[in-house]
């Protein structure tokens, strides 16, 4: 279990128990494939892994942090918060967070020690970040005695993420990781921030298969989409007040499609119908309609591929070799795109030996191997 291990490591390396530990889950993005920042919505599944933080108060006005993995420690003075550089962004994200629970008016008269444990796959684009954000947010709000409410988490969480580590995203992670709960999917009104649970139909289960492939400039891509959003976002909203991509249509778009180049207006229309397709996965999920929920899932890879156009030739190959599968619903990239891992939701007859067929057929393209990963539906945050 990660919160013992959490434990463990907080007594190899700061001498005694931790005083609070809370854990926080990855994610998978389910379907609503760069919505959340538009405002719009998406859907997410919190998983059964998770991120465990162990913290203590101190006797001085010191932040420490002991890297889980090494050992490194990092310490800084309470009084000077700012973002250290890329090599320790490690600490930015817990750090980050203690900046704006204090800007929420958290009282802290003393430093805190602080270490972590993961039993997440590195990489596979579950948002590790945000589990070490909202296990953070929990376990210093508990150790300083500040409540917060699961929405405020979320706040602080994507405030840290944008403003501290300078990365634009919008609340799906925080969201998922907070609001996750078992045999569930979380589905989020970005604009309105209003969750829903929703349960996942018995009988199925989620595969990651991690490329391991990661675009260098994967962080510039991301806010490069970011800004196109916005473009589009403010051209349709001329002549009225501004508006998020999330309050148009199809309709509003190709009317002023001759307004806008060629690319602002793919990245616009992929937005406003995965956006459409998140609301249509929800009915088919009341309904429980599997094979309509797995083919929205295909139809949104497609759309980034073409579209958005934030997938790789690992992560086509990924999907259609799944697609090949029986017992797969739907597959799609998961996550801020460029790299990174297919999510496939498949029914509990999918095998191992499937999963293993899948591998093959990508290794027999690109030379290795996928890192394949099986998991289910988890709950959120909580303190342990
Ligand atoms: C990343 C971001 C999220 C979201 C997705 C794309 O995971 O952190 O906020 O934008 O990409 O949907």
């Amino acid at each position: 279990m990660v919160e013992i291990t959490a434990i463990e490591k907080f007594k190899k390396f700061f001498g005694t128990e931790p005083q609070v530990v809370a854990v926080a889950p990855g994610r998978i993005e389910f379907v609503g494939n760069h919505t959340d920042y538009n405002g719009g919505f998406v859907m997410g599944v919190a998983i059964d892994r998770n991120i465990a933080v162990s913290v203590s108060k101190r006797s001085d006005c010191k932040i420490c942090f002991a890297n889980s993995s090494t050992g490194e420690k990092v310490s800084l003075d309470m009084g000077a918060i700012t973002p250290l550089p890329r090599s320790l962004n490690w600490v930015n994200y817990p750090l980050g967070v203690f900046k704006f629970l204090l800007e929420a008016g958290l009282k802290a008269d003393c430093g805190f020690d602080f270490t972590d444990a993961s039993d997440l796959p590195k990489g596979a684009g579950v948002s590790s970040s945000a589990a070490i954000e909202m296990a953070s947010c929990y376990a210093l709000s508990k150790l300083y005695g500040f409540p917060i409410s699961k929405k405020q988490a979320v706040a602080i969480g994507r405030k840290s993420e944008n403003n501290f580590v300078g990365m634009p995203c919008g609340i799906l992670d925080q969201g998922v990781s907070c609001f996750g709960k078992k045999n569930s999917v979380v589905f989020i009104d970005c604009k309105t921030e209003e969750y829903e649970i929703l349960p996942l139909a018995p009988n199925c289960k989620f595969y990651l298969f991690n490329s391991t492939k990661k675009h260098a400039l994967v962080d510039g891509l991301y806010a490069a989409r970011h800004k196109e959003c916005l473009e589009a976002a403010k051209i349709l909203s001329e002549g009225g007040k501004e508006r998020m991509l999330r309050d148009f249509t199809m309709r509003d778009l190709n009317a002023k499609k001759d307004k806008m180049s060629e690319v602002v207006y793919k990245r616009a229309r992929h937005v406003i119908e995965e956006n459409e397709r998140v609301l249509l996965a929800k009915e088919c999920m009341r309904v429980g309609d599997m094979a309509s929920l797995g083919k929205i899932l295909f139809a949104s890879h497609e759309s980034s591929k073409k579209l958005f156009e934030n997938s790789c030739a690992e992560l086509d190959e990924l999907v259609d070799l799944l697609k090949l599968q029986k017992n797969v619903y739907g597959a799609r990239l998961s996550g801020g795109g460029f790299g990174g891992a297919v999510m496939a939701l498949v029914s509990e007859d999918f095998t191992e030996a499937q999963a293993e067929e899948v591998a093959m057929g990508y290794e027999q393209k690109f030379g290795a191997r996928p890192k394949i990963f099986e998991c289910f539906a988890g709950d959120g945050a909580r303190i342990f």
